[in-house]
């Protein structure tokens, strides 16, 4: 009887280590699972809808205004600003709180179809990621000063999608407030932009032509997502249309790119005249946020 006791006590203690293992063994399971699982769709959100990097042979640059931009360009060479004096107080980013990116990357912009390994976080908390020499911050393609794009990107003309946008902010400009509205520089190749940059640094210096004038390879306009709208002069913002477009660019998925009082953060001279195709939906919060694109991202402009 005190054999048969022990025995069945015996038994008891290793069935109870048994189910305890394979316990210990799902839950550490399910974790591992639910880990990876959230890992994954953090890398899975890579957006879709890449722009072809292959380079073309048409480098035309005519605008969807039908303009050549040779003219516009020569326009932009007459108009640039050749004196920089803002003295405007600089609203810095916030850095020390991490923030969660609130947006889902637009379809509609431009973006890496390959999954890319994120390669850091901003300091505002968004993911940053290079792709092909190319970099994203949440989804959308950053050029300025610090992160630049290979010589070979060249998309040709505006995007599908930039041009679409841009003719909807055309109509509605004129159907509501009978303005006209018109592309004068939109895509530029690599060259096209060494040779404005370098008449620039020709005519004032290269420290002064760097306040107006993007190096080439950090033009926006390389990337076929920026556009120049109707006069390339500070002129431009004091008018009904420079004052419409300020007012509604984000509307269409545009915002004004080198805002007045933000020369020491996009590394540029206020531009009126010059929007970039961010997307419908975050072109609304950048807008709204009163934030230049470097400060709503927490990233830098600056050339090494
Ligand atoms: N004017 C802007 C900065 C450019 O050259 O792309
Ligand atoms: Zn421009």
């Amino acid at each position: 009887m005190k054999k048969r006791a022990i025995a069945v006590l015996c038994t008891g203690i290793v069935l109870l280590q048994l189910t305890g293992c394979s316990g210990f063994k799902s839950f550490f399971m399910l974790n591992a699972d639910t880990t990876l699982e959230v890992s994954t769709s953090e890398t899975e959100k890579t957006p879709v809808g890449a722009p072809d990097l292959s380079p073309k042979e048409n480098d035309s640059q005519t605008t969807s205004s039908g303009e050549s931009s040779s003219a516009a360009t020569t326009r932009e060479s007459a108009s640039a600003p050749t004196t920089e004096s803002e003295t405007t107080s600089v609203v810095r980013p916030e850095t020390t709180t991490a923030q969660t990116a609130t947006t889902a990357a637009d379809p509609s912009v431009p973006q890496p179809s390959t999954a890319g390994n994120a390669t850091g976080l901003t300091s505002r908390g968004y993911t940053i990621r290079e792709v092909d020499g190319i970099t994203y911050v949440d989804g959308v393609m950053i050029v300025n000063k610090t992160y630049s794009i290979p010589s070979s990107y060249s998309p040709g003309d505006l995007t599908d999608e930039c041009r679409a946008a841009f003719r909807e902010l055309q109509d509605a400009a004129a159907s509501e407030a009978g303005l006209s509205m018109y592309v004068v520089s939109g895509y530029r190749s690599y060259s096209t932009q060494d040779g404005l940059y370098n008449r620039y640094v020709a005519r004032d210096g290269q420290a002064e032509a760097d306040t107006y004038s993007a190096r080439p390879g950090h033009s926006e306009h390389q990337t076929g997502l920026a556009i120049d709208v109707n006069s390339v002069t500070y002129a431009f913002a004091d008018t009904a249309e420079g004052q419409w477009l300020a007012a509604n660019a984000h509307r269409f998925g545009f915002i004004i790119r080198y805002p007045k009082g933000k020369q020491e953060i996009t590394g540029y001279a206020y531009e009126p005249w010059h929007i970039r195709f961010v997307g419908k939906a975050l072109a609304p919060l950048v807008y709204d946020s009163g934030l230049c694109l470097e400060e709503y991202f927490g990233i830098t402009s600056v050339y090494a």
